[in-house]
């Protein structure tokens, strides 16, 4: 039966009402609904203008919502089948910064994956959280890093039992689906809650053949980039809370110290009205999406050659796929993922969703249909006819151990720091974190120490033309470290603490 609450959308309705009521704005912005600015109106439209309005009566307040803004949060929760749901216009990256630092205080532990977003270093900056990192399964053939084992997370919590949160990713941004409800429940028996970066994942829930949300799989709190794949516009993002582990009130307390006071309604007008189309015509668009992505799927395995990411079963870290990532590894093409995105640009004025030294990621969205489809298979067979094999890249090898932790990342952030080169800093503490793309796994996090296996390891990727990003400096042939004074003083610190907290006396 439709749920005809979803037809709604009460944040609209409000702008709406404020539109036509004519009211003569002594507020800002100053382009007044773009009267002052002609050239932006011409160039965006008068509409987009006359919808750039701010928290006035009648439009709520997004720091303490009870009006619209509310509502549309509230049927936002429904649709997604969650206990509540915040608002996020400054991106996913402040939903995940705001999910870690509602459940942990500077100090706490959390588990998490190695193969996480920069935005979860930030988060972990921002909150002061000791991350506790699990290596990532990692699919060679494709050089990619997948999701963690719920085994690996159990070993975890047994030898953490003071960790505050898991945090996990569904899926990751090649569309590989970890065993969630399994790990869920593991933490769960801990009492435990998990945080989900689902930035790749807004669309799950709305159809059987797509991964299990974590939401259904009974996350706590999940970071979700509506704007990604649901419709929304760019930054628009939803925060969901789920069960009685995580207080909302906190999570909103923490959302108020980094969101913005000022939300642009036009965002938040797009969060309310691609949650009203997936929630009522999901199923459907999501049927032809899928469609589409089985029509092409089946041309590119006909065609040879570059493999398509579809094997399940041979994705270590993986129960299921999002087949509307077209994950394809152009090695056999004898291109790097970064030549094949140049080719598909220049030649076909295509733009992919992303491109690593193997592969390339096509995105077929709710917005395509068969004439945008057919001219991506057109291109894609003509390259290798027009691009005949060169070379083929070498496989990585396995990254070396994860190196011991001496400063969390909010020290190391916040340390003195000095810049080596890197075959000098064996020893040193890093201020940066340096990962290889792929397979997408940090050698280095801020706060570890440089070992040399870390060097030595650099040194091959260097040699095999792996992407290497994180340091400031732009070969990555040197690195930030923390200047040893500075930690010094820092260990010093510690110790004094201790000393007052009593914790020290019985040594
Ligand atoms: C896995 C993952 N998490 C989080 C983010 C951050 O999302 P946003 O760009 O909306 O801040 C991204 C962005 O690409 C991402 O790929």
């Amino acid at each position: 039966m439709e749920n005809t609450n979803q037809q709604k959308t009460p944040l609209c309705d409000a702008l709406k009402d404020y539109i036509s009521e004519g009211i003569m704005p002594f507020h800002v912005p100053a382009h007044k609904q773009g009267r002052g600015l002609q050239e932006l109106s011409d160039f965006i439209g008068q509409k987009a203008l006359e919808l750039d309005l701010t928290c006035v009566p009648g439009l709520d307040n997004i720091c303490k919502p009870r009006g619209p803004i509310r509502e549309a949060e509230q049927l936002a929760a429904e649709a997604y089948g969650a206990d509540d749901a915040f608002f996020v216009v400054n991106g996913t990256t402040s939903a995940i910064q705001a999910m870690i630092s509602s459940v942990c205080a500077p100090g706490e532990k959390i588990i998490l994956p190695r193969n996480t977003h920069k935005s979860v270093t930030s988060g972990l900056i921002l909150s002061g959280a000791i991350p506790v990192y699990i290596n990532p399964e990692v699919c060679e053939e494709f050089g990619i890093s997948t999701g963690i084992k719920p085994k690996k997370i159990k070993q975890a919590l047994k030898k953490y039992p003071d960790a505050r949160a898991v945090f996990l990713i569904n899926p990751n941004y090649y569309g590989t689906a970890p065993e969630l409800e399994e790990s869920v429940a593991i933490c769960h028996s801990y009492n435990v809650p998990v945080l989900v970066d689902e930035a790749h994942g807004a669309h799950f829930c709305f159809h059987p053949e797509l991964p299990l949300s974590a939401v259904e799989a009974g996350a706590d709190l999940v970071a979700s980039s509506t704007h990604k794949l649901v419709g929304s516009m760019t930054q628009s993002s939803t925060l969901f809370i789920n069960g009685d582990r995580v207080n909302p009130k906190r999570v909103k307390a923490v959302l108020n110290l980094t969101q913005t006071t000022s939300p642009s309604y036009l965002l938040l007008a797009s969060l309310d009205i691609a949650r009203k189309q997936i929630a009522s015509e999901g199923r459907q668009l999501l049927d032809r999406t899928l469609h589409l992505t089985r029509w092409i799927r089946n041309r590119i395995k006909r065609l040879g050659g570059a493999k398509l990411l579809d094997q399940v079963e041979k994705i270590p870290g993986c129960v299921a796929l999002d087949p509307t990532k077209i994950v394809l590894n152009v090695r056999n093409w004898g291109l790097s993922g970064f030549e094949a995105e140049r080719i598909l640009r220049e030649d076909y004025k295509i733009q992919v969703e992303m491109a690593d030294l193997y592969n390339i990621i096509l995105l077929i969205s709710i917005s395509d249909n068969i004439r945008t489809v057919e001219y991506l298979w057109k291109s894609l067979e003509n390259i290798p006819k027009r691009y005949p094999r060169k070379n083929v890249y070498r496989y990585c090898p396995p990254p070396p151990p994860i190196p011991e932790m001496c400063l969390s990342p909010r020290e190391a952030f916040y340390a003195e720091t000095e810049e080596l080169r890197l075959q000098e800093a064996e020893g040193e503490i890093s201020a940066e974190t340096i990962t290889a793309y792929p397979p997408g796994i940090p050698l280095i996090c801020a706060g570890e120490k440089i070992t040399r296996e870390v060097i030595d390891y650099i040194n091959i990727l260097h040699r095999e033309q792996v992407d290497l990003q994180g340091t400031e400096d732009p070969e990555g042939n040197n690195i930030k470290t923390v200047k040893r004074v500075a930690y010094t003083e820092m260990e010093k610190e510690e110790e004094i603490l201790q000393v007052l907290k009593g914790e020290k006396l019985g040594n």
